[in-house]
């Protein structure tokens, strides 16, 4: 039987929030099993007793569109507990009889919210002042409640903040408690899962594995599944996952395209074939890659030539092996979110990014993406479920097209010597102090152009390193990060000391945006 029909949860029913998986995220930070079905789905006959509460979630509809949502009544009158999220919300309220008409005043961003009268939904949310802050994001709003319900709190411009009718434990909140933008946003959904649900923890990146391993037996079946291995930690958490379920079945092409951080291939070959055995084709690209790049010195060619030559080498290995029905790849939510447009506008291309996955469409694979749900560092506390060594997971990310972005102008077999040593002497050294997991991404760079030095009374003539050491939450915007004189005097020191080649350091302190994190 599968796992998710044996475990009481809280079912979360979907009306296309982009928030929606924020609120499935929270709920498992609570230790608590949850699932996410599509309002479009839902059936009455699938409410069955493991299911201890419902959220409806926010959405873009509005609830007098009834030809564009379709949802039965009777879901919300089984005696299980309700939550309704903004668009859920106006829609439990007018299921009810109420009533939500376009609000006077839209509300988007932060408002303060005050208690009108104690309720279990609210316990221990409110400061000294009986208020909190909390996210707003509508432009509908309930205008008139239903019989039976009362308001638990408001805000200047939503009479109806927080709702319930208690005798039902139906509740409603005008605003979105799963960003962390709302003060105690999580523990209002604590309060509700386990003070109104009363669910028991029941969750943990334990049962996640088993989950994700289960899931992808059942997908793929007896079939073999080949993934793209890069050695960062998503595709490395996919491999390590995939072969937890499949053994055997699953294949790894590991592409070294001469781009990669010093002796990057050696400890990918090392961990994956040799210690954890799984199969893999080890495929040394490097000559091919820089003959391509060869004259190249525009950014976007740069990041065109690799990506394609990348699909091109991945292709014709795995058509080398047979039968293949599926190309397993590391999304992830966020990459979910980005790739599709959620207010429909057209946002500007900044950088063609090389992303793996997803890239042979030739090859007519299905594909298997365990990750697309999880969040960054919800894959990282996975793969250390999965026993896979803590290196990989703390990673600083790494770009698709490697050293090559960041050696703005040619790239050549010489700068990219020069480049990998910088780079490992800057990365052991922030390690060495205990600043690497500080800093969300850190790398050297080396810029083309040529300055003088003097060295032991000698004239040098050598290329400019530049390191860039930022701070982020998700790589969207960053800031750098202020090092003390004496470690960036040391390890330009080292630097200038230690390459032939590099005569001179600059740190970057630059903030994206206006610049973004890598330099090309
Ligand atoms: P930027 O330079 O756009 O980088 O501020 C944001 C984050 O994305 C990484 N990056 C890439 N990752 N393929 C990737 O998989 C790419 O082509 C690529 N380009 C940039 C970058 O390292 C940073 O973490």
């Amino acid at each position: 039987m599968s796992l998710d029909r044996i475990l009481n949860k809280i079912l979360i029913i979907d009306f296309g929030s982009q928030f929606t998986q924020l609120i499935a995220r929270r709920i498992r930070e609570l230790g608590v099993y949850s699932e996410i079905i599509s309002h479009k789905q839902i059936k009455n006959q699938n409410i069955n007793q493991s299911i201890k509460g419902i959220i409806l979630s926010g959405g873009p509809l509005n609830v007098y569109q009834i030809n564009k949502y379709s949802f039965d009544k009777n879901i919300i009158e089984n005696g299980i507990p309700v939550l309704g999220i903004c668009f859920g919300h106006q829609i439990l309220s007018k299921l009810n009889g109420g009533r939500v008409k376009q609000s006077k005043h839209r509300e988007f961003g932060l408002a303060n919210i005050y208690k009108k009268k104690n309720s279990p939904l609210t316990k221990n949310l409110f400061n000294k002042k009986k208020m909190i802050k909390v996210w707003m994001s509508h432009a509908d709003q309930v205008s008139k409640l239903p019989k039976k319900f009362s308001v638990i709190a408001s805000s200047q411009n939503s009479k109806f903040a927080i709702v319930e009718n208690k005798s039902k434990n139906f509740y409603g909140v005008q605003f979105h408690p799963e960003v962390t933008h709302t003060k105690n946003g999580k523990k209002l959904i604590s309060n509700f899962i386990f003070d109104i649900c009363k669910i028991k923890k029941n969750w943990s990146s334990k049962h996640q594995k088993k989950k994700l391993i289960n899931d992808v037996r059942y997908q793929v079946g007896n079939n073999k599944v080949i993934c793209a291995l890069s050695g960062g930690v998503d595709s490395s958490v996919v491999a390590q996952l995939l072969y937890k379920a499949i053994g055997k079945k699953l294949y790894c092409i590991f592409v070294n395209t001469g781009l990669l951080r010093k002796n990057e291939e050696k400890q990918v070959v090392k961990t994956f074939k040799k210690k954890l055995k799984i199969n893999l084709i080890y495929v040394n690209a490097e000559k091919e890659f820089l003959m391509k790049l060869k004259n190249v010195s525009d950014p976007e060619k740069k990041r065109k030539i690799i990506g394609n030559l990348f699909i091109k080498i991945f292709e014709r290995y795995a058509k080398k092996i047979k039968n293949v029905k599926f190309l397993a790849q590391g999304t992830l939510y966020p990459d979910l979110i980005e790739s599709k447009s959620v207010t429909g506008s057209q946002t500007s291309k900044i950088k063609s990014h090389h992303n793996v996955g997803g890239l042979p469409k030739k090859m007519k694979l299905k594909l298997v993406e365990p990750l697309k749900f999880l969040f960054k560092d919800e894959v990282r506390k996975l793969g250390l479920e999965l026993n896979l060594n803590k290196e990989i997971i703390s990673r600083h990310p790494f770009p698709g097209p490697g050293l090559a972005i960041r050696m703005p102008g040619l790239v050549t077999k010489e700068k990219i010597n020069i480049l990998k040593e910088a780079d490992h002497y800057f990365i052991q050294a922030l390690k060495e102090h205990g600043l690497y997991h500080k800093i969300w991404q850190a790398y050297a760079a080396l810029l083309p152009v040529k300055t003088v030095g003097v060295m032991g009374d000698n004239r040098t003539y050598e290329y400019l390193c530049l390191l860039r050491a930022i701070t982020s939450e998700d790589g969207m915007t960053a800031d750098f990060f202020e090092f003390k004189k004496s470690f960036i005097q040391e390890i330009s020191n080292k630097i200038v000391n230690s390459i032939r080649g590099i005569n001179r350091v600059v740190y970057d302190i630059t903030s994206k945006p206006p610049s973004t994190i890598e330099l090309e």
